[in-house]
């Protein structure tokens, strides 16, 4: 499975995340990075993580780490913001592969957005109560205003297919969203893999005074930064080559991966248990 005849610059890039969400992510790397290659696992078997324990999250998030190891990646970006907030020292910790988190783009993103005003963030259960979107943004700026909450509904909405103008969507928004604007926080951090899905909706819901934050985006602008900065971003002028890993079901992340990633999303292998837990 190892590209190991490629020069480090043109071994591809990995993201992970607990399920079908970090296509957002991908998507994003992707159409910045035209020429990259990516290959992308998607924990469908154990999805969600943002209910688990940190123990549970941070042990997933090694053997993901290792199944993406096999191809010899030269950065790994963990798309899910439960692992990257949850498990980064503990992944940095264990492996010498660069990795990139989408919490640091996230809050820096929101920070700028912000200026001297209010920053609000929205992430699974696991997010929000690790506090680590609060601690990145107050590194950045000790005196901001944060309210953080939990919108735990919304990653199982999405994942049902749900289009942004679709009356539970508008109701689960409408309820979640009701303490931001009464707080009237200048940027919105969407602090899970899911959300940029529904930006629109969220954006209909705030209005226009308030910055919606797209950590997805803020992410890719990370990768690309660090590929330049270590002139490592691929020189090969072939079609990129995109691969796609699954832990469950290929055909429902297909269908439904095709609302995060578009029409571009084939290539999708389901791995079995044994290939998974296989050590190098
Ligand atoms: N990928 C997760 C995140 O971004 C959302 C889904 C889950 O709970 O696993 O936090």
């Amino acid at each position: 499975m190892s590209d190991s005849n490629s020069s480090p610059a043109n071994r591809p890039i990995a993201i992970f995340d607990s399920g079908l969400g970090g296509l957002t992510v991908a998507r994003a790397v992707a159409s910045l990075l035209t020429r990259e290659n990516i290959i992308y696992f998607g924990d469908t078997a154990r999805v969600p993580y943002g209910t688990k324990s940190e123990r549970t999250i941070r042990r997933y998030a090694v053997e993901d780490v290792n199944f993406l190891l096999r191809f010899e990646p030269k950065l790994v970006v963990v798309a899910c913001n439960t692992v990257s907030a949850i498990a980064m020292d503990h992944l940095r910790g264990t492996f010498r592969v660069p990795l990139i988190g989408v919490v640091e783009p996230g809050a820096r993103a929101a920070v700028r957005a912000a200026g001297r005003g209010k920053v609000g963030i929205i992430g699974t259960e696991a997010t929000i109560a690790s506090g680590a979107y609060q601690r990145a943004v107050r590194n950045l700026d000790g005196g901001i205003e944060i309210l953080a909450l939990p919108t735990p509904l919304l990653a199982p909405i999405v994942e049902e297919g749900r289009e942004w103008d679709d009356p539970v969507v508008t109701a689960a928004l409408r309820g979640y969203l009701a303490p931001f604007r009464d707080a009237w926080v200048n940027a919105l951090v969407l602090g899970c893999t899911h959300y940029p899905v529904l930006k629109e909706a969220v954006r209909r819901e705030m209005g226009d005074e308030v910055t919606v934050v797209d950590s997805a985006e803020e992410t890719a602008a990370e990768v690309k930064r660090f590929l330049c900065d270590k002139e490592m971003l691929c020189d090969t002028p072939s079609f990129p080559q995109r691969r796609f890993f699954v832990s469950d079901s290929s055909q429902r992340f297909l269908s439904i991966g095709r609302r995060f990633f578009g029409a571009d999303l084939v290539n999708v292998r389901e791995i079995s248990p044994d290939e998974f837990f296989f050590q190098k």
